[in-house]
């Protein structure tokens, strides 16, 4: 299996997620190849609920890496699930028009690329 996918499925299995059960893990790949993982993270008040994807990346980030090749996202679902739009504005921003592995646990996946599910973002070349 792609070490990305496993690395993301692993991470899942910490996912702390007791008010929606809906686990999730990602895992992103920086250029030398370093791999970065993280799981859902809920909160009690809700909107204070972290996404796998801006776990993993804001891990990465905090630990150095800044270019990135790949994301793998997991979870439970019928079909492989898109990041939602906080994460892809996030994922922008630190991986631009990066490619997205999408999986669910019957091992079907997609690859997609961000700017296919993100067009038209808002990003520092406006400001
Ligand atoms: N969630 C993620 O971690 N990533 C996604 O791509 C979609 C949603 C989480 C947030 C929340 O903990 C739970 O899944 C239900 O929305």
């Amino acid at each position: 299996m792609d070490r990305l996918i496993e690395a993301a499925l692993a991470a899942r299995e910490n996912a702390h997620a007791p008010f929606s059960n809906f686990r999730v893990g990602a895992a992103v790949e920086d250029a030398n190849g370093r791999v970065f993982t993280g799981c859902n993270v809920e909160n009690a008040t809700y909107g204070l609920t972290l996404c796998a994807e801006r776990v993993a990346i804001f891990k990465a980030i905090s630990e150095g890496a800044r270019k990135f090749v790949r994301v793998a996202v997991v979870a439970d679902t019928d079909s492989p699930t898109p990041p939602c739009g906080a994460c892809r504005q996030i994922l922008w921003e630190f991986c631009g028009d990066v490619e997205l592995v999408l999986t669910n646990l019957h091992g079907q996946t997609e690859t997609v690329r961000l700017g296919e599910l993100f067009p038209r973002p808002f990003d520092a070349s406006f400001l």
